[in-house]
């Protein structure tokens, strides 16, 4: 069986009041969303995405009058970076309500909130008067979904209705800031930690490289498609290997510092902006799989600015899974 595709924004809010499952446009990635207020709606989310309970949810709203239910405190340096950031893929970890389930949270006392900034998005919150809980909308560890049809292709049977946007244009994850101590952040995402700190100063960054349940979902494997992506390495290479560049520019110093061997390129941004191979990151995974490669060589971006955020999901889709 396969969901409906569109763009009918009154029927997703029909079905999203009535505790089913919509699958949502944000500038990021496409979000998997329930009603975030109510516990058995959100356990769908759950199920449908084959996701532990341990790895908590975010809640998407589209005012600061839902933000203020739903958590307890904003502090100063919070509310600075929202008016800032948001709407966009920033989202913050803050002490939650009462009104937050536990299931959202998987028991914690915080919860993760963030405003996104694609218009149907905005459209479809502000119809509804709850918050929705939505996770990326892919099986869980997989690759996230940056197309309608991405989102299809995976779960189109468990979802009632798939709510099209088009592409997401930033194309990976929001940036996860969390207040529960002092500023600090857990997931590199659409906004660099050089914006954030040009905005309130030094930030810690504790995106943990392990598994370690107090961290959820910073998990050392996620994001893999099924082909193998090894480090590229000169050394590892012959002629039928296939390799993902950064970029034709980084391509081309690779076989200056390395020599030459003739193989299959691929790349993630043919400009060399991190803003474009961002946007085509889970897209160019997911080719992998639809084209049945086996195994491909992976070039890391240059590790800074959106370029960290591209590495550390390379690094995790890298990961062997158990
Ligand atoms: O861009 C995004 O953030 C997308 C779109 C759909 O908004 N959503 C998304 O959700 O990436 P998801 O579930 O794939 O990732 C949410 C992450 C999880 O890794 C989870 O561990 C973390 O947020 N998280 C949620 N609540 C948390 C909390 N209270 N404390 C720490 N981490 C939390
Ligand atoms: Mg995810």
């Amino acid at each position: 069986m396969r969901s409906d595709i569109g763009q009918d924004i009154l029927k997703s809010v029909e079905i999203l009041n009535h505790g089913g499952l919509v699958a949502m446009p944000t500038e990021t990635v496409y979000g998997l969303a329930a009603n975030g207020l109510d516990p058995s709606a959100v356990a769908k989310i759950f199920e449908a995405k084959n996701r532990p309970f341990f790895d908590p949810l975010i809640l998407h709203i589209a005012n600061v009058d839902t933000l203020n239910q739903i958590v307890s405190n904003v502090p100063q340096k919070a509310k600075i970076l929202m008016d800032y950031f948001w709407p966009g893929p920033l989202t913050f970890v803050l002490p939650k309500s009462n009104l937050v389930p536990d299931l959202v949270t998987s028991g914690h006392a915080t919860v993760a909130v963030r405003m996104p900034k694609h218009p149907m998005a905005i459209e479809l919150l502000s119809k509804l008067s709850f918050p929705l809980a939505a996770p990326s909308a892919n099986p869980f560890g997989y690759v996230s979904p940056t197309t309608a049809q991405h989102v299809q292709d995976q779960l189109g049977n468990k979802i009632d209705y798939i709510l099209d946007g088009g592409n997401c244009t930033v194309g990976i994850e929001s940036t996860i800031i969390s207040f529960e101590y002092e500023p600090s952040i857990l997931r590199l995402g659409g906004v660099t930690q050089q914006q954030i700190e040009s905005i309130i100063g030094p930030v810690t960054l504790s995106v943990n490289e392990h598994s370690n349940p107090k961290a959820p979902g910073q998990l050392d494997q996620h994001y893999s498609p099924y082909c193998k992506l090894k480090q590229l390495k000169f050394n590892e290479l012959n002629h039928s290997s296939i390799i993902l560049f950064y970029s034709p520019e980084t391509e081309k110093k690779f076989w200056e510092t390395n020599g030459f061997i003739n193989c299959n390129a691929l790349y993630l941004t043919m400009h060399h902006q991190s803003i474009e191979a961002a946007a085509n990151l889970f897209s160019v995974l997911r080719e992998f799989d639809k084209k049945g490669l086996t195994e491909v060589f992976i070039e890391f971006a240059e590790n800074e600015g959106l370029g960290m955020a591209i590495n550390d999901r390379l690094k995790r889709a890298m990961a062997k899974r158990d």
